[in-house]
């Protein structure tokens, strides 16, 4: 796994435009300090005003952070019931301060499974921060890449069906207006913390020519330094798309 080196917060050539964050490793934190994953979670969450923060010196003008995904309903009742009370929570005291950064909110994902409250509250921060464009954070709620794949394939099927699109006309440039994720730019770089070397249905129609980061560190102790590090890392990265070298 990635050694990981201190470096500064300071703004780095050829950084990243969007980075996508896969942050693994809460309940295990918990767990290696005698306390339930919820515990895990909380700190978790702490970490994310942290990095949302470093954007802008980065470079980074997206982040998008998968808190839940459409497989972690399989979890235990408490942990599933505890990280809406979460979700609901963050977004209610961290409102104002995302405004007043400059952080432009969005979700991706089903909402439609999420407690009407938690939506309520997701519709009403996109729209408080919307005039907003110093960062774009994208929060992954209920999202799973092949779900998201599959309900924008039922869209465009409707729009076939309804003769406003004509199947001759689909191409890779399509689909991707389907998307949740339709005003974004694909991922430079994903990062998945807590050692695991997957990406669990992420962004997988969008991530096609990321570069991966996979590293040991836990999601509670993912500081700045360290994504400064992976963004400066990032730099050095020969990104092809496919060509050769002349
Ligand atoms: C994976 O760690 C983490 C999650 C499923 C939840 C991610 C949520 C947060 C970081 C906190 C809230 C985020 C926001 C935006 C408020 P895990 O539980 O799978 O850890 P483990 O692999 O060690 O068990």
């Amino acid at each position: 796994m990635a050694e990981i080196v201190r470096l500064g917060t300071k703004a780095v050539a050829g950084a990243p435009r969007h980075v996508a964050i896969i942050m693994d490793g809460n309940g295990r934190w918990a767990t290696m300090r005698g306390r339930p994953r919820l515990f895990g979670h909380h700190a978790g969450a702490k970490r994310v005003r942290e990095i949302v923060e470093a954007c802008p010196d980065l470079g980074v003008k997206y982040l998008t952070i998968f808190a839940f995904s459409t497989e972690n309903w399989k979890r235990t009742q408490v942990e599933v019931a505890g990280l809406m009370s979460l979700f609901r929570r963050y977004i209610t005291r961290e409102a104002r301060a995302l405004f007043e950064e400059g952080v432009r909110v969005r979700f991706i994902g089903d909402r439609l499974r999420l407690d009407r409250k938690l939506q309520a509250l997701m519709d009403e921060l996109e729209t408080l921060t919307g005039v907003n464009d110093r960062v774009h954070l994208t929060i992954a709620l209920n999202y799973g890449g092949r779900d998201e794949v599959a309900r924008a394939t039922k869209r465009l099927a409707q729009d076939v069906a309804a003769g406003r699109l004509n199947p001759a006309d689909v191409d890779e440039e399509t689909l991707p207006r389907y998307l949740d994720t339709c005003v974004l730019p694909d991922p430079d770089l994903v990062i998945r913390t807590s050692g695991e070397a997957r990406i669990s249905n992420f962004l997988l129609w969008q991530s096609a020519y990321a570069e991966y980061e996979f590293i040991d560190t836990l999601w509670p102790d993912f500081t700045k330094e360290i994504f400064a590090t992976l963004v400066a890392r990032f730099g050095t990265r020969d990104r092809r798309y496919g060509g050769a070298k002349p």
